[in-house]
């Protein structure tokens, strides 16, 4: 930058100093090519984010003695041929076999898992079942049975082709989901979508610690009203605030105690010692799943678990890096503001270095796209405190807006800053569709529209194969 009273030379000519200034200005404007980001003009009909009451059709408890409820599945080992299967069953612990098998009327595999049970203040939790069948077929649809006799609850999916680099593959994302009307459409409108094969899950479940006591109720309210996906395709489960239930004020104080035993992921699988971050490959993607409520600073088991596992990742056998984290690194609503600043600042620099591809957040209860942006130069004194175009810089999505009780994030900060391109605050869900190793295409659909309208798309170009024939990230 040209100092007061200093004349710059360019091209050989000296130049005065407003002249020298336009030109900066200029440089300035061409460098960060992310100027003009979007602030969608779509307005959202102001209505009351309302709770579904308890009596709502998608709560209702299944028939029959001890049946099986709140049934959901995910992912069981780290290449997507086991799946863990979890259901819930009230008035005695009954079975915690699954029956399985490829054909409807012939389940002739069993597997037996576990059941545990906590309390919570004074709620007392079902039995809450969890089997990992194993040494399934890729790519084959597998019928599931649990329960018993005249109770037992039949539903099935469909397992993910072996890992490899041109496995197409249609991801569904949500977060911040809730149990409000908002939230039963935005579910309605992602299974509008037929395509979509697997759920990225970027947090904050059931909300059930907006009720009085932490209302566990709510927590199997939650299960029974996402059943109808979650029995039929995995659910990849990330950890958000809403999961803490750290409530010493009710004699609670181990954070995590209704998710921990409800939702299992298969975290040992990719070398984790905690159910809150880990990895796992589902066709050609490699998924980072990442916690904003665990710590992360420098020697604690996240920040020494994500070095070692950033250079495990083979752009060759999985083209496609994702990571997912509640709370979003770049956020410029005014909810939530600079909260995942801590943990930008400590892992940035390393999903720059590993040209990750897409990073889904949560927590903002709201839609914003940022452009490929790294803010990672800084060291203190050297004034680069500025995000900027970085060719091998994550997209950042925040998509907390499945429609939970705390209502739309809708007030954002102004002007739009100059790495976000496109932010409006609508409920809705994504979809990212990954083609072949250099292509994907991604879709946010807001609840407004029908499912065909895409509120904001954009085409993925993979981070290491630019082109068909290439890995730039191989060594
Ligand atoms: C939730 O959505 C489903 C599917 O659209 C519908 O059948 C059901 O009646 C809805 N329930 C409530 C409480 O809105
Ligand atoms: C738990 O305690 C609250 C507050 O005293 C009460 O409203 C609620 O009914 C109790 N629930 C159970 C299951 O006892
Ligand atoms: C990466 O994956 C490719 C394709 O599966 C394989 O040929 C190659 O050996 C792998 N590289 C390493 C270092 O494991
Ligand atoms: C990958 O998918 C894109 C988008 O569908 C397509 O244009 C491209 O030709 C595909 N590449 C290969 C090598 O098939
Ligand atoms: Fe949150």
């Amino acid at each position: 930058m040209a100092r007061k009273g200093e004349r710059v030379v360019h091209m050989g000519r000296p130049i005065s100093f407003p002249v020298a200034l336009l030109l900066v200005a200029a440089l300035v404007g061409f460098v960060r090519r992310c100027d003009g980001g979007v602030t969608s003009s779509f307005v959202r009909k102001a209505e009351k984010t309302i709770s579904m009451p308890m009596d709502s059709d998608v709560f209702r408890v299944p028939p029959g003695y001890n049946a099986p409820q709140q049934v959901h599945i995910t992912q069981g080992n780290h290449v997507g041929s086991a799946m863990i299967i979890s259901w819930v069953t009230l008035d005695e612990p009954g079975s915690s076999i699954v029956l399985y098998g490829t054909e409807k009327d012939m389940l002739d595999s069993h597997a037996e898992g576990r059941y545990n049970q906590y309390t919570f203040y004074n709620y007392t939790s079902g039995y809450i079942h969890h089997c990992t069948i194993r040494r399934l077929k890729h790519d084959t649809k597998y019928y599931y049975s649990v329960g018993i006799g005249l109770t037992a609850r039949t539903f099935w999916f469909t397992t993910p082709p072996s890992v490899g680099p041109d496995v197409p593959y249609t991801f569904g994302v949500i977060g911040d989901l809730g149990q409000t009307y908002d939230s039963n459409a935005t579910l309605t409108h992602y299974e509008s979508n037929p395509e979509a094969q697997a759920m990225l899950f970027v947090g904050d479940l059931s909300y059930a610690d907006n009720y009085p006591y932490h209302d566990n109720v709510r927590w199997d309210t939650w299960g029974r009203f996402v059943e109808r996906s979650t029995a039929y395709q995995p659910w990849i489960w990330t950890v958000g605030n809403h999961e803490l239930d750290f409530a010493p004020e009710l004699g609670e104080n181990t954070p995590f105690k209704p998710y921990r035993h409800r939702y299992h992921v298969p975290y040992r699988a990719s070398g984790s010692t905690s159910p809150f971050w880990y990895s796992i490959k589902r066709g050609s993607a490699y998924i980072i799943v990442l916690a904003s409520y665990s710590a992360y600073g420098m020697y604690t088991p996240q920040y020494s678990w994500l070095e070692e596992e950033l250079p495990k990742v083979n752009r060759s056998e999985t083209p496609w890096l994702i990571v997912l984290v509640h709370s979003p690194w770049y956020n410029s609503y005014k909810y939530h503001y600079m909260e995942g600043e801590t943990m930008r600042v400590m892992f940035e620099s390393w999903l720059v270095q590993n040209k990750v591809d897409v990073v889904f957040s949560g927590h903002v209860h709201a839609y914003e796209r940022s452009h490929r942006v790294s803010n990672i130069a800084y060291n203190i004194v050297n004034g680069k405190c500025q995000p900027v175009y970085d060719e091998s810089a994550p997209v950042y999505i925040t998509i907390g807006d499945g429609g939970n009780i705390e209502g739309l994030a809708n007030e954002m900060t102004e002007p739009q800053p100059s790495y976000s391109a496109f932010r409006e605050a609508s409920f809705g869900h994504a979809i990212f569709k990954i083609k072949n190793r250099t292509h994907a295409y991604y879709a946010w659909h807001r609840n407004h529209d029908g499912n065909a309208v895409a509120a904001d798309s954009v085409w993925f170009h993979n981070r290491c194969w630019k082109s068909a024939d290439k890995n730039e990230c191989s060594v």
